[in-house]
C-alpha cells in the first residue's frame, strides 16, 4: 500500500523532467522553493507552505538536506528528481493558484498523468509464450503475398461499379482460415447507409469475458484520381494495413481461445471520410459496446525513416495505449524505434472510435514528413522502396496488442 500511494506523485515527477530543475548541491541556495507532491511532503515530513488538494501538489521551501532527501527517495523508486524548483518564492495564495491553474484545466496534462500512473501501476507487459511461438509465422513473404492479392484489384475504390469486388474474395479467404480453426469464430459483412461498400468483421469469442471487446483494424478501400477514376492499387494505403489485419486474424485463429473476444476489421470507405468506421463505431457507442481499445494499421509498407523505425501518432489516440505499445516493443524485443507524430486530423480509422469515446493507437510506417508520397495515385505499387521485412513487423505489433488485451484485464485508467 505504502508504495502505491508514493507512485501517485507522478505529476511532480512530470513537471519535474519538464524543467530542467534538479539544481546541483553545489548552486543549490540555502532554501529552494519548489513544487512537490503533497504526499512526498508528508512522508518525509517536511512542511508544506501552500497546498492544492485536488491535485495533491504542495509549494514548500525546501532546506538542501530536504531536496537531497526527496530526490534521494525518488531515485531510490525508480524516478528522477521529484521535484520542480521554482526561480523565485511564492508569495500569495492567488500566486500558487494561478501556477496550478494550467494544471487543472490542460487535457494533456491530465493525458500525461493518465499514461504516467498507468505505466507506474499497471503491471508490465511480460512477453507470453505462446505468441513468441506465433511470431515464427510471421514472414515478409507471408505480408507480400497478401499485399499482392489486394493491390491486384484495379481499384477498391468506394464507389466502383462493383465496390465489393474484393470485399467478396476477402470474406473468402477468412471463411478459409475460419475452416481450420477451432474457435468461435463469425465472419459478417456490414452493409452501410453512406457507400455501397461492404466493411468485413471477423470475431474470435471471448471464452471469460466475450462482452469486453479488442479491436484490430485498416481500410479495404482505395482511391486515386477524381471521382476514383484513375487506377487505385493501394499496396501502401492500405493493402500493407489490411494485409496485416489478415495475417494477425489467421494467427491467432490457431491459438487458444482468448479471454476478452478479438474483433479484426476491414473498414469500407474510409478514403471518403472515414465512413465505414464512423457507422461502425456510432453503432458501437449506441449499443453500448465495451470496447476495451482498437488499434489502427493504415499505411505499414514505406520505411521513409528506415526500417523498423514507426512513428506513434499521438493525436485522436490515448496515452495508456501509446505506452502500451512501447512497452510490446520491449517485451518482445521487436526492435522498433518508436517516434511521436501527428496527423494534426483524424486522418485514420482510429478517429472514428476515439470520436465515440473509445481508447485507440495508432502505429505508422514513418514520421508523417517521411510517409509515402505516392499514395492517393497508380503509382503507389509494390516497388524497390517497399519493405516487407519493416511491414511485417506490424503484424507482430497487432497480434501482441490483441493478445495482451484479450487476456489480461487492462484498461484504460479513469482519473
Ligand atoms: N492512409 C491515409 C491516412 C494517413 C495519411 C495517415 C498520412 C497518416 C499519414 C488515409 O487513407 C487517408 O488518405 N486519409 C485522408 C483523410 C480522410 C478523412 C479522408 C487524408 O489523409 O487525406
Ligand atoms: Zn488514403
Amino acid at each position: 500500500m505504502k508504495t502505491k500511494t508514493l507512485r501517485y506523485s507522478g505529476v511532480a515527477f512530470l513537471l519535474a523532467t519538464a524543467s530542467p530543475s534538479f539544481a546541483s548541491q553545489a548552486l543549490m541556495p540555502v532554501r529552494t522553493p519548489a513544487i512537490v507532491s503533497s504526499e512526498i511532503l508528508d512522508l518525509l515530513g517536511i512542511p508544506a507552505e501552500k497546498s492544492d488538494k485536488a491535485l495533491g501538489l504542495s509549494y514548500a521551501e525546501l532546506r538542501p538536506e530536504q531536496a537531497a532527501a526527496i530526490g534521494h527517495y525518488m531515485h531510490a523508486n525508480g524516478r528522477c528528481g521529484g521535484f520542480e524548483a521554482l526561480a523565485a518564492s511564492i508569495e500569495s495564495d492567488a500566486a500558487f493558484a494561478e501556477l496550478m491553474q494550467p494544471l487543472k484545466k490542460a487535457e494533456t496534462s491530465r493525458a500525461l498523468f493518465a499514461t504516467h500512473l498507468t505505466s507506474l501501476n499497471a503491471a508490465p507487459v511480460v512477453a507470453r509464450q505462446d505468441l513468441l511461438q506465433a511470431f515464427d509465422d510471421v514472414s515478409a513473404e507471408k505480408q507480400q503475398a497478401w499485399v499482392q492479392f489486394l493491390s491486384s484489384f484495379p481499384s477498391r475504390y468506394h464507389n466502383t461499379s462493383d465496390p465489393n469486388v474484393h470485399v467478396r474474395a476477402i470474406q473468402a479467404r477468412l471463411e478459409e482460415i475460419a475452416k481450420t480453426s477451432k474457435l468461435p469464430i463469425t465472419i459478417e459483412l456490414i452493409s452501410h447507409q453512406r457507400t455501397p461498400q461492404k466493411s468485413i468483421r471477423a470475431r474470435i469469442l471471448g471464452s471469460k469475458r466475450p462482452t469486453e471487446i479488442v479491436v484490430i483494424g485498416g481500410h479495404l478501400d482505395s482511391i486515386s484520381g477524381w471521382f476514383g477514376r484513375e487506377a487505385a492499387p493501394g499496396a501502401d494505403d492500405n493493402a500493407s494495413g489490411s494485409a496485416n489485419i489478415l495475417e494477425s486474424f489467421r494467427l491467432l485463429s490457431q491459438m487458444a481461445q482468448p479471454d476478452r473476444t478479438i474483433e479484426f476489421y476491414w473498414y469500407a470507405a474510409e478514403e471518403i471520410g472515414l465512413v465505414g468506421s464512423a457507422e461502425i463505431a456510432r453503432d458501437a457507442k449506441a449499443a453500448n459496446k465495451d470496447i476495451v481499445g482498437a488499434l489502427q494499421l493504415d499505411m505499414t509498407l514505406h520505411p521513409g525513416d528506415g526500417p523498423f523505425t514507426l512513428a506513434s501518432m499521438e493525436d485522436f489516440t490515448s496515452p495508456w495505449l501509446r505506452d502500451l505499445l512501447v512497452q510490446i516493443n520491449s517485451a518482445y524485443a521487436l526492435g522498433a524505434k518508436i517516434v511521436g507524430d501527428k496527423c494534426n486530423y483524424g486522418c485514420s480509422d482510429h478517429a472514428s472510435w476515439y470520436q465515440n469515446g473509445y481508447p485507440t493507437v495508432m502505429p505508422f510506417e514513418s514520421s508523417f514528413d517521411n510517409m509515402n508520397h505516392e499514395i492517393h495515385t497508380p503509382r503507389d505499387v509494390i516497388n524497390s522502396a517497399s519493405n516487407f521485412q519493416h511491414s511485417a513487423l506490424f503484424t507482430k505489433i497487432a497480434m501482441a496488442f490483441a493478445w495482451e488485451l484479450a487476456n489480461s484485464d487492462r484498461r484504460e485508467p479513469k482519473l
